[in-house]
């Protein structure tokens, strides 16, 4: 099938490539030329594993190609996918404009079109947003009416860091229809996955998407509020309570005597946070979208609210720990907002840096893949300066606040804390660190654990 996707980016090249390397031929829609220039040499503009290899893979046989050009892009294929940020805007509901400018112009393009053509919202949208906003633009710009096109809203799952192998290995393909004849086309696309299809309507599948953000960050904010009512309970670790909790047969099924361990209990762990370009928002939006609805959110706004607060939990144990934080020495272990990416969009680690800021600390950051040379959205004003190395960050430090959990972290042991001048306070926000390994041999403090001042070493 000749497909175009408008808007190149994790979720727009991904799915091009992705599509692509199962035979269909995409043409790939960008504003950003330096993007499109890349793609038509075979380079990602994107860091995500197996995104370079695929995509030189697709071009060489000529299945992928990228242009700044939509209106020849949505003339010469059968199917067009909307990939365009929806941001979040001030108040935090859901920015459509993008969503809103590409729908005229995909309409402006249907008016040259007599063949069927199906549209496919993939970006993230509030549930109305194809019926109300979507369908009738393009009506107004093709002037044809709805059936004589077809439209869907084919939510996205992947995870950035992950990206081509969740697309490439789906859990289920939900595929929100206006008609039999639209989803029906849809799923031809997707022929060659094997996986649950889920053919429901347009409004359930944009909110299939949200709730299914909203739940796993309500796991995470949960999460942490049991941390930090543990953190004011003596005798109480958030961690041991939780693996008790996880090992709960309906969470946990036990089949030929093997917990089965599902995924999704990695988000019932405490930390210091989620961050990234999609819980914040995708939460946000939601309950902007609720209260439209003249409903009250309550608990997604306790979610926003307890996250919000979390990554300041780091900053306040360092306070009670060393008493001020006025001139001391602090590393942040860890920028991106989560490992293995590059992005740092509402990453924890920005609130900490600003709060620890603001307590006059002499703060200095590091992370094995973003510095100051690469960073995307520059911390501008912001006075902390980047280490060159783990060691580096480490030395002649008053506490290390740990906030991602890139494996290269696992490198800091005891011995190597007391390498340096000071003997440094290490507070683990992500539960990160063998407890064994650091209790007792150094000034170890996990979040989520109440620990009396009085059994922590004194350097
Ligand atoms: P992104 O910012 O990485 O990419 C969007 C691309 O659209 C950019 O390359 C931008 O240049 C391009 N663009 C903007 N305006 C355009 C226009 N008028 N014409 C053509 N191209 C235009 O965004 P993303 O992360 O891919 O997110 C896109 C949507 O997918 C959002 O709704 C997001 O919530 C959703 N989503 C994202 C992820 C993720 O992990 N990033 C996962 C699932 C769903
Ligand atoms: C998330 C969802 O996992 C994807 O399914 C969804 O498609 C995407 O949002 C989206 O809509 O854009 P992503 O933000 O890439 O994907 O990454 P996650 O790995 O889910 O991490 C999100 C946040 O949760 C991070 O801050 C991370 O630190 C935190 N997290 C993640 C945990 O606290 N625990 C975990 O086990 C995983």
């Amino acid at each position: 099938m000749k497909i175009s996707i408008i808007g190149a980016g994790y979720v727009g090249l991904v799915t091009g490539v992705g599509l692509a390397s199962v035979g269909h031929e995409v043409f790939c829609v960008d504003v950003n030329e330096e993007k499109v220039k890349k793609i038509n040499s075979g380079i990602s503009p994107i860091y995500e594993k197996d995104l370079d290899k695929l995509l030189k893979k697709a071009s060489s046989k000529k299945l992928i190609s990228a242009t700044s050009d939509l209106k020849s892009a949505v003339l010469n294929s059968d199917i067009t996918f909307i990939t365009v940020p929806t941001p979040s805007q001030n108040d935090g509901g859901i920015d459509l404009s993008f969503i809103k400018k590409i729908s005229h112009q995909i309409g402006i393009a249907l008016l040259q079109k007599n063949k069927y053509h199906l549209i496919v919202v993939k970006s993230t949208v509030v549930p109305e947003t194809t019926q109300d906003i979507v369908i009738p633009l393009i009506e107004k710009y093709s002037k044809k009416n709805v059936g004589q096109f077809g439209v869907c809203m084919n939510p996205e799952f992947l995870r950035e860091g992950g990206a081509v192998y969740d697309f490439m290995n789906p859990d289920r393909i939900v595929i929100g229809q206006l008609d039999k004849k639209s989803g029906d086309k849809l799923a031809e696309v997707y022929k060659n996955f094997k996986t649950d299809i889920l053919r429901t309507s347009l409004n359930n599948a944009e909110m299939i998407k949200y709730t299914n953000n909203a739940l796993l960050a309500t796991l995470i904010s949960f999460s942490n509020e049991i941390a930090n009512i543990c953190q004011q309970t003596p005798g109480t670790d958030a961690f041991e309570v939780l693996k008790g909790v996880h090992l709960d047969k309906r969470f946990n099924p036990i089949l030929n005597n093997k917990r089965v361990n599902p995924n999704f209990l990695t988000y019932l762990w405490p930390g210091c946070g989620f961050g990234g370009s999609c819980f914040p928002k995708d939460v946000k939006a939601l309950a902007a979208f609720a209260k439209k609805k003249n409903y009250n959110p309550l608990i997604l706004s306790a979610v926003l609210d307890v996250n919000k607060k979390q990554p300041l939990q780091l900053s306040s144990l360092a306070e009670k720990n060393l008493g001020t934080l006025e001139n001391k020495k602090i590393a942040v272990l860890g920028l991106a907002f989560k490992p293995n990416t590059d992005d740092t969009r509402e990453s924890p680690a920005i609130s900490l840096i600003k709060e620890l800021i603001s307590k006059k600390a002499k703060v200095s950051v590091y992370d094995p893949i973003v510095n100051s040379n690469n960073i995307k959205s520059p911390l501008s004003g912001l006075n902390f300066k980047f280490a060159n190395s783990l060691d580096d960050a480490i030395k002649g430090k008053d506490a290390c606040l740990l906030v991602t959990s890139w494996q290269e972290f696992k490198n800091i042991t005891p011995e190597l804390l007391k390498n340096g001048t000071k003997n440094p306070l290490l507070i683990d926000g992500r539960g990160f660190f063998d407890k064994k390994e650091f209790e007792g041999k150094t000034n170890y403090l996990p979040i989520g654990k109440n620990i009396n001042k009085k059994n922590i070493q004194t350097s």
